[in-house]
């Protein structure tokens, strides 16, 4: 069981291609006139916030028109307090009512460290995938330090995700500034304050970064990918709103605060080192990072991502002196650190499974092999089975040794079928796949007796016999009057009906199974009156087990799953006109109705099996004898063809 607190921050979000034009809007909304423009400066914004920041800070300017009141171009990174000072003075001599941040988080700093000291709204317009716009923390530098703080009203009232702005962003920026992102939300998944809704928001970032970081750096221009990219951001963004962040962000508060290196690479670099730091630690929400990004293991995984989208992978390259990493490990009471920090460092690639190669082609090409395939089922079905065995076999790694018992259990199983044993049908009944093709083929009508598997005792052609004989051929058991209708689905009689009956005997084997049972005991074949009606004498059927001599029984044994069948009687009936029905009557209160090893029970079919009163109808002498009555209903051909054409599209 889990248990959380959750609070979500208030705001106003409005997304797409074009919205920085809605700015005037949106500042009228909030009852405001006189607005203030922050972004980073000139070259300096070019390189940590993408190109083009000062041509939409001057954008910005002209769509607000006459609500414009000034622009302030110094935002820095980390905030320094120093330039906050400076462009308070600014605020104050133009009588500013309202503040507009666009660009990376510098900007966004800044609209934070001013609104703080004003109480004035600010309207939020990123440029990259930092995902500050939407948290109420607050970092800022000054001679001594970082310090940061967090409170409601440091959180922009509206942020502004204009996906066009994004489209600038360098490459190699976009790259660092999305792992950065996907730091918020992979921290978010093992966070002490984790969530449902940080939970789902947090992989499905993960999810659309990952997806969209491959198709900017091909293209930086592609619109669907950058407007994923941002959609993820904005995501991430929130996770870190909500929830605790944990030891990635610890790890790169201090390279950046205390050794200067740079903040979106350092999240880089740090993030697949402290995933596989996580393995041991938060092993299950590594394997939601592993599946959200589609790698088997999460840390080896997106290094090789980060890898081949160009990013940085080694604490060296950005600048860190290899004299720093003991004092920095000092500083960080995290167990491991020392070696966590050493391998990023020399960027090592984590331990996991070896980088594989893309299997895509050789699937394709098998697929492709298929194509002449005359007919189009065959050809679904052939080709489908290529898919999910491929996806099975490299989802799992599967190794040559594995791939090698599977091949000799298939052809144990084989090698066991005969006449009357047939052991592939019953790994199919314990699969459940017999069931599932019987649910999908025979529940389509409704109002007629559910169908059950037919199992592998079915011997075709049982011997014929009058109503009312008993079919137990003397065997011990306890004494079972079956009185059955069969009837169409409007509840009228069929008569003259075919119905194959067969079940095993007390201990719970089937004639077929019994080398000392010379023909057919316990089966046959009566034909209904003119009235519907089957009856006939037989024992009491008990569970079973099904057989475990062969490759199916050690599957069981090795599972831990027991082998049994409820106890059950088989029936299969057949008439003109109407479609064939296979199905058991299951003794109710009979042991493994729960649990069937063969997941054939269906509530329908489960009848009393209750003790006789007085004396057998036909007034033969038997003591402590059971009846079971039931009313099979059995479709027309012409309404079960009816149901199948109407379900198909
Ligand atoms: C049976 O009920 O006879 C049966 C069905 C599936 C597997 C094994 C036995
Ligand atoms: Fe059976």
């Amino acid at each position: 069981m889990t248990s959380f607190e959750y609070v979500s921050g208030p705001a106003r979000v409005v997304f797409g291609p074009g919205v920085l034009d809605r700015l005037p809007d949106e500042v009228r909304r909030l009852g405001r006139s006189r607005v203030l423009v922050v972004s980073g400066a000139g070259v300096a914004a070019n390189e940590t916030a993408g190109k083009g920041t000062a041509d939409f800070a001057a954008r910005a300017a002209a769509n607000l028109g006459p609500l414009f009141a000034g622009h302030f171009a110094g935002a820095a990174m980390h905030t320094p307090v120093e330039v906050t000072r400076q462009a308070l003075e600014v605020v104050r001599s133009l009588d500013v009512d309202c503040l507009v941040s666009i660009g990376g988080g510098s900007a966004t700093g800044l609209g934070k460290a001013l609104s703080v000291r004003t109480g004035l709204p600010q309207i939020a317009v990123p440029s990259t995938y930092a995902g500050s716009e939407v948290t109420a923390v607050l970092g800022e530098t000054d001679e001594s330090g970082k310090t940061t703080r967090s409170a409601p009203e440091i959180r922009p009232e509206t942020v502004l995700y204009d996906v066009e702005l994004t489209l600038g962003l360098p490459v190699p920026l976009s790259v660092t500034s999305g792992v950065n992102a996907m730091a918020h939300a992979v921290e978010a998944l093992y966070s002490p304050d984790a969530n449902p809704v940080t939970d789902g928001l947090a992989t499905r970032a993960i999810g659309l970064l990952r997806r969209s970081l491959p198709g900017i750096v091909a293209d930086p221009g592609d619109l669907a990918a950058r407007s994923d990219a941002l959609t993820g951001a904005w995501l991430a963004g929130i996770c870190l709103d909500t929830v605790r962040m944990g030891v990635h962000h610890k790890l790169c508060h201090l390279l950046g605060g205390s050794y200067g290196l740079p903040h979106a690479p350092t999240h880089t670099v740090m993030l697949p080192q402290v995933l596989a730091h996580q393995a041991e630690v938060a092993p299950a929400a590594m394997r939601a990072v592993a599946e959200a990004l589609g790698v088997r293991d999460a840390a080896a995984g997106l290094y090789d991502l980060i890898v081949s989208w160009g990013g940085p992978v080694s604490l060296r390259e950005l600048g860190l002196a290899a004299g720093d990493l003991d004092g920095a490990a000092e500083r960080v009471a995290v167990d491991g650190v020392r070696s966590l920090l050493g391998a990023a460092y020399q960027g090592i690639r984590p331990a996991g499974p070896a980088a594989v190669p893309d299997f895509s082609a050789l699937t394709g090409q098998v697929l492709a092999s298929f194509a002449a395939t005359p007919d189009p089922r065959v050809r679904t079905l052939v080709t489908d089975l290529v898919r999910v065995l491929h996806e099975y076999t490299n989802r799992n790694d599967l190794t040559q040794r594995e791939w090698e018992y599977a091949v000799d259990f298939l052809t144990r199983t084989g090698q066991l079928c005969s006449a009357t044993r047939q052991e592939f049908v019953l790994l199919s009944d314990t699969l459940g796949v017999s069931s599932m093709v019987d649910l999908l083929s025979n529940s389509r009508t409704p109002e007629t007796t559910p169908s059950a598997v037919l199992g592998p005792f079915y011997v075709p052609g049982p011997p014929p016999e009058p109503l009312g004989a008993d079919i137990a051929g003397g065997l011990p058991g306890t004494p079972l009057w079956v009185d059955v209708t069969i009837a169409d689905v409007a509840g009228e009689p069929v008569a003259g009906a075919v119905v194959d009956v067969w079940q095993s005997n007390d201990d719970g084997f089937y004639d077929v199974q019994l080398p000392e049972v010379a023909g057919p005991v316990l089966r046959a074949r009566f034909h209904s009156d003119a009235g519907g009606r089957v009856r006939f004498w037989s024992i009491l059927p008990s569970e079973y087990p099904i057989p475990d001599d062969g490759p199916v029984g050690q599957m069981l044994a090795g599972t831990g799953r027991h082998q049994y069948r409820a106890p059950h009687l088989h029936f299969m009936i057949s008439a003109p006109g109407y479609r064939r029905l296979v199905t058991q009557l299951f003794v109710a209160g009979g042991a493994y109705l729960d649990s069937d090893t063969v997941f054939g029970v269906k509530d329908e079919l489960i009848v009393d099996f209750a003790p006789g009163k007085g004396t057998p109808p036909d007034g033969r002498a038997v003591d402590g004898w059971h009846q079971v009555t039931y009313t099979f209903r059995i479709a027309s051909e012409e309404t079960a063809s009816e149901v199948i054409a109407e379900e198909k599209p």
